[in-house]
């Protein structure tokens, strides 16, 4: 039953007052107990009741919930670094996919895996992503691409939920058309339909059905049969949705009541309303746009518009390859014109709501998750303009020490 004092400043990043809002206490506490939060205020303000109990000390730092990276590709084989040299010498994603690279090169590598081998590698990922303080982790299958494949990455993240740190995983069958079912599209569609989709819900592997709507994946038609075969067996619809092109993601993902719809780059001004309306959490993927070289999401638009948006890595062997969480957050300040509370507040409640957590995770208040990172820095502007390589000192997740710096 521990106390948490000598706090500089915790900001609970609760859901009222709008994205920009994550309440600040100065010389705070914060009290726990097992897995749950039992009291967050100013320390002078602590009942005498938690007064004897152990104490821990945050030496002024700063203390954030625990971060939640919201759109991750966790489980891949390989990596495509010879990609990366390609596009700075000039050739696209599309073009790099269309050759046979991208997406279908890390499937053949993923399920050329070992399921040993790809279990240490998500962990070493989550290992390194606690150490920066994230504590939830979203997952996608999706370089599988057959039942048995597909599956078996939902299974590696079953047995990696298993600890302090929540690992959520979702069903993206629906990535691309895998090179073996390139002329029997319409068989693959009902593959993932009728038989990936059933068992992973009926095996309870995923939480969510996400889709790629995209030219050289999936059509709207197509991305609305795979959501609605989600729904039909309860698994929530996510959307990659507006990424590269403008095909139309965020009205379906508002139409079928999507918890969330991510990337946008390329979203329309009715996408952006339909997402207002269906309450539908947009998640910004900055490094995405850094590592393709393309316009970010219109963040402040959507933000004004009254959209909340989320910050997550989208952490993947091609468009995305890196987890760490907090740079792209100083992205979203620098590249979207998000304040730093904006940033911080979508990668903590308003992405604790894209993944349906917002009862346990996201912020610091009683009942929630005992879930906290400390930060060395004064504040959440300094902590998010001073990049470093890594500026969290302490990771508790579920009341348990995570990390702390040596
Ligand atoms: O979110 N857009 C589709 N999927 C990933 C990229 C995956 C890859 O290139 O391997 C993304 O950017
Ligand atoms: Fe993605």
């Amino acid at each position: 039953m521990p106390v948490l004092r000598d706090i500089g400043t915790l900001v609970t990043c609760a859901e009222p007052g709008g994205q920009g809002a994550v309440h600040p206490i100065t010389d705070a506490a914060l009290v726990w107990e097992g897995e749950t939060i039992l009291w967050v205020g100013r320390a002078t303000d602590l009942p005498t009741e938690y007064a004897r109990w152990e104490t821990r000390v945050a030496g002024g730092a700063l203390v954030i919930p625990g971060l939640i990276d919201c759109h991750t590709h966790l489980a891949f084989g390989g990596w495509r670094a010879e990609e990366f040299e390609q596009r700075i010498r000039g050739r696209s994603y599309l073009e790099i996919a269309a050759s046979g690279g991208g997406i279908v090169a890390t499937v053949a590598k993923t399920r050329a895996a070992t399921t040993g081998e790809l279990r240490r590698r998500c962990d070493a990922h989550l290992a390194a992503m606690a150490e920066l303080g994230v504590t939830t982790v979203e997952a996608k299958s999706g370089y599988g691409l057959s039942t048995e494949h597909e599956l078996r990455l939902l299974e590696v993240y079953r047995d990696l939920g298993t600890g302090p740190q929540r690992v959520v995983p979702t069903l993206l069958a629906a990535h691309v058309v895998p090179p073996d079912y390139r002329d029997h599209r319409e068989m693959y569609l009902r593959l993932v339909t009728d038989e990936i989709i059933p068992q992973a819900a009926t095996r309870g592997l995923a939480r969510f059905c996400d889709v790629f709507v995209e030219e050289k994946a999936f059509s709207l038609e197509e991305g609305r049969r795979v959501l609605k075969a989600g729904l039909a067996v309860g698994l929530r619809p996510k959307v990659h949705a507006d990424q590269l092109t403008c095909t139309g993601g965020a009205e379906l993902a508002a139409e079928v009541g999507a918890v969330s719809a991510d990337h946008l780059e390329c979203i329309s001004a009715t996408g952006i309303q339909r997402l207002r309306a269906s309450g539908t959490v947009a998640v910004s993927l900055p490094f995405a746009s850094l590592y393709l070289n393309t316009p970010p999401m219109p963040a402040r638009r959507l933000i004004e518009a009254g959209v909340p948006v989320a910050v997550a890595t989208d952490f993947n062997p091609g468009s995305a390859p890196s987890y760490h969480l907090p740079m792209a957050l100083t992205l979203a300040c620098t590249l979207q014109r998000m304040t730093p509370t904006e940033a911080l507040k979508g990668a903590t409640s308003i992405a604790a709501r894209a993944l349906g957590l917002e009862r346990e995770v996201g912020s610091l208040e009683p009942g929630k998750s005992a879930d906290f990172a400390v930060i060395d820095a004064p504040s959440v502007e300094q902590w998010l303009y001073h990049l470093r390589a890594n500026a969290c000192v302490r990771t508790v997740a579920r009341g348990k020490e995570l990390w702390r710096k040596s």
